[in-house]
């Protein structure tokens, strides 16, 4: 995984569930020690002993990447701990699905709230922003680091239903071409995923319709998985990565929306 003698660190934001704890769960098994971010403290808790258990290491923390000040306590106490920050996972986040304007018998009978559309813009864009600021500086100093990004096809092709997400997810996109500019001098890339359609709790709520849907576009014939997403952050992740930077990688099983 390194060529250094001591352990990368590793930050997962959204580690305690779905993706982000796949994620963290490869990358303390690949070597890495791993600072498990979430809101949710029981899971988040739940992954590093898992980690432990292996014999890996890891730590816990209460992070609302929405919040800068949580992020930079965050980011300060993985450098008190470890002396350094090598890979940022941004993955935290959530959706609050809604049409723009909801129409019935021709007749308007709702809209995405601005409330809506600000919570998922605080969580999936502004929470990516908030932590790479809070790590950049340290990765900087040491001259290195990875950052890699949640994006989502639905940021290529649009979604129904996503005004807010998409946006979100397209402005990781953008954010992650203009500091792979930024930071590329000092060592550091910054990359994004774009997954497609994963079997998590945040598309259980999906009717089943729109489920077999997504499979059935989804030329390898299956929803994806956890792990296959972990895969792709954990080789972005990688030192031997150095020249990949500014890259979207769509891991989506060739699905088409
Ligand atoms: P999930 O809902 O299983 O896990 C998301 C995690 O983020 C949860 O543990 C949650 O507590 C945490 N979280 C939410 N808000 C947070 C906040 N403000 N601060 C810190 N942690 C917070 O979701 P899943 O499916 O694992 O998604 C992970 C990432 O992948 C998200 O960014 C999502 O948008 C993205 N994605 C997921 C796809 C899918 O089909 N599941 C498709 C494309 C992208």
């Amino acid at each position: 995984m390194t060529s250094t003698n001591s352990p990368r660190i590793a930050i997962v934001t959204g580690g305690g569930n779905g993706i982000g704890r796949a994620t963290a769960l490869m990358l303390a098994e690949a070597g890495y020690a791993v600072a498990v971010w979430d809101l949710a403290e029981q899971a988040t808790e739940e992954v590093v002993s898992a980690i432990t258990a292996a014999g890996g290491v890891a730590i816990a923390r209460k992070v609302d990447v929405s919040k800068p000040e949580d992020c930079a306590a965050g980011a300060a106490a993985v450098v008190e701990r470890f002396g350094r920050i090598d890979v940022l996972i941004n993955n935290a986040g959530v959706v609050r699905d809604g049409q723009l304007v909801k129409v019935k018998d021709g007749q308007v009978v709702g809209q995405m709230s601005a409330e809506q559309f600000q919570f998922v813009l605080d969580v999936c864009l502004k929470g990516v922003f908030n932590c790479t600021q809070a790590v950049v500086p340290t990765m900087i100093a040491q001259k290195y680091g990875r950052i890699v990004s949640t994006s989502s096809v639905v940021a290529l092709y649009g979604n129904f239903g996503q005004t807010n997400y998409v946006a979100a997810k397209a402005g990781v996109i953008g954010m992650t071409r203009v500091w792979a500019r930024e930071l590329g001098r000092y060592g550091i890339t910054a990359n994004a995923i774009a997954p497609g359609f994963i079997a998590t709790a945040m598309v259980q709520s999906m009717p089943e319709k729109v489920l077999q849907s997504m499979i059935d576009h989804t030329p390898v014939g299956r929803a994806g998985q956890p792990d296959d997403i972990a895969r792709a952050f954990a080789f972005l992740a990688d030192e031997k990565s150095s020249f990949i930077n500014g890259a979207v990688l769509s891991v989506d099983g060739g699905s088409v929306l």
